[in-house]
């Protein structure tokens, strides 16, 4: 399994994703391959930024992702790719290629177990501490239901 973690900058939510499903694989056994990307450029390169990886690591995830931007052969490659909101996925669809690769785009929000008040991960970019927090708490759940549904 090939999955591929979106969000808009890829130094916040999708790093995070990314981390936490790594982690999750691992814990399991599973050679899964796991990747996150941006839908911009602006912070490739860059390690997460530095409220994520405090927030993260606190709950036992390192985050060592370097930004890049999402590129065409993503399509191609990952057997899913899930972005963190409709915002992010009409997106994502509007830069995809060919209309086939459609069927692998997923909004994160579809993988919720116990999650019910949220349809998106917010993006914490512009929010306080909190934000990175409530960030942390939907991914773990989204990725638990990521290893239900497609494993
Ligand atoms: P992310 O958060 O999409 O979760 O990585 C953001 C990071 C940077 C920006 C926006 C959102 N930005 O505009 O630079």
């Amino acid at each position: 399994m090939k999955i591929l973690f979106v969000c808009l900058g890829n130094i916040c939510r999708s790093p995070l994703a990314e981390g936490v499903m790594k982690k999750m694989c691992a814990e399991r056994g599973l050679d899964w391959e796991i990747d996150s990307a941006g839908l911009i450029d602006y912070h490739k390169g860059e390690l997460p930024d530095p409220r994520m990886m405090t927030t993260a690591e606190r709950h036992g995830y390192k985050l060592t992702h370097r930004s890049r931007p999402v590129k065409t052969a993503d399509f191609e490659k990952f057997d899913y790719i899930i972005g963190m909101s409709d915002y992010i996925n009409t997106r994502i669809v509007r830069d995809a290629p060919h209309v086939p690769f459609h069927a692998k785009i997923k909004n994160v929000a579809e993988f919720f177990i116990e999650t019910e008040d949220y349809d998106e991960v917010p993006d914490p970019y512009c929010g306080t501490m909190i934000d990175f927090e409530i960030a942390v708490q939907l991914i773990e759940d989204a990725c638990k239901g990521i290893l239900q549904q497609l494993s």
